[in-house]
């Protein structure tokens, strides 16, 4: 199907940071927004490639809590682009078997109440599907995500419900905004940058990334073949030794 991809190992989750909208527009004297709006089809088309090849999880960075310091004509932008995509996407997603979730602060006054209501109705349709899940990170922080996290154990434990010294990495991941969500084995980012943004800082503990000078609208499904076979090539270790598949040491 992809020459070089080896579709046995195909990662489970992948996670993307879509960035370089702004600068693919500015690079054609367009708005920003019109970068946005050309990055919809770029999405939509690795949506197909990872159903295609068998990804069982796809996360997409739409919006960061640190976004809102952007002017507001683009916030503004972003928040009827994000109701308005959903609008006319739910039911192809939904006809494609693809259950919907959402990550972030979903009930933060900021955003306009019908995107919530569009957040949870494309939920609730798509909810019994079985083929891929699609989770949009909107209004979505890592560091929100694990303060979250705290304040709910926080208060469990105030209530005399929890144990405080009962708390480990397994009380917060189960906090999370989505714990049946596998961590993701690559985080892909486009336009050039090297940086992670606040994105999945807990889930991306053990992931490998993937950087491509792409820009977000430039990216399709053969890009996302091009950066799992990258990922392919790698040996994850998570904090074991190298697999060496030669002799061992020689005994004496
Ligand atoms: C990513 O593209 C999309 C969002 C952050 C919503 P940018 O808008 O960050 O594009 P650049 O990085 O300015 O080129
Ligand atoms: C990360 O991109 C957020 C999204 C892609 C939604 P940014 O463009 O906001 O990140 P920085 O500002 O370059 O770190
Ligand atoms: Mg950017």
């Amino acid at each position: 199907m992809y020459e070089g991809l080896d579709l046995e190992r195909v990662p489970r989750h992948v996670a993307i940071i879509m960035d370089g909208n702004g600068r693919w527009a500015n690079a054609r004297g367009m708005h920003r927004t019109q970068g946005h709006a050309a990055g919809e089809p770029a999405l939509f088309d690795v949506i197909d490639g990872a159903l295609e090849i068998g990804v069982k999880w796809l996360t997409a960075y739409t919006f960061s809590t640190e976004n809102w310091s952007r002017d507001p004509e683009e916030v503004e932008f972003l928040m009827h682009f994000n109701v308005d995509l959903l609008q006319r996407r739910r039911d192809e997603l939904h006809s494609k078997g693809i259950r919907i979730h959402f990550i972030g602060e979903r009930d933060d006054p900021r955003v306009p109440q019908d995107l919530r209501d569009r957040i949870n109705d494309a939920e609730s349709l798509t909810r019994n599907n079985q083929g891929m899940h699609m989770v949009f990170a909107f209004n979505y922080g890592g560091r929100t995500e694990i303060a979250q996290a705290v304040r709910a154990i926080a208060e469990e434990a105030s209530a005399g419900r929890l144990d405080p010294a009962s708390v480990t990495a397994q009380s917060i991941a189960a906090r999370l905004y989505l714990p049946e969500m596998p961590d993701p084995d690559l985080v892909i980012r486009t336009s050039g940058e090297l940086r992670i943004s606040n994105y999945l800082l807990w889930e991306s503990a053990y992931s490998e990334y993937v950087f491509t000078p792409v820009l977000w609208p430039d990216f399709d499904r053969h890009t996302l073949v091009d950066c799992i076979i990258e990922y392919q090539q790698r040996d994850r270790r998570f904090g074991g030794a190298e697999d060496r598949s030669g002799p061992g040491p020689a005994s004496t």
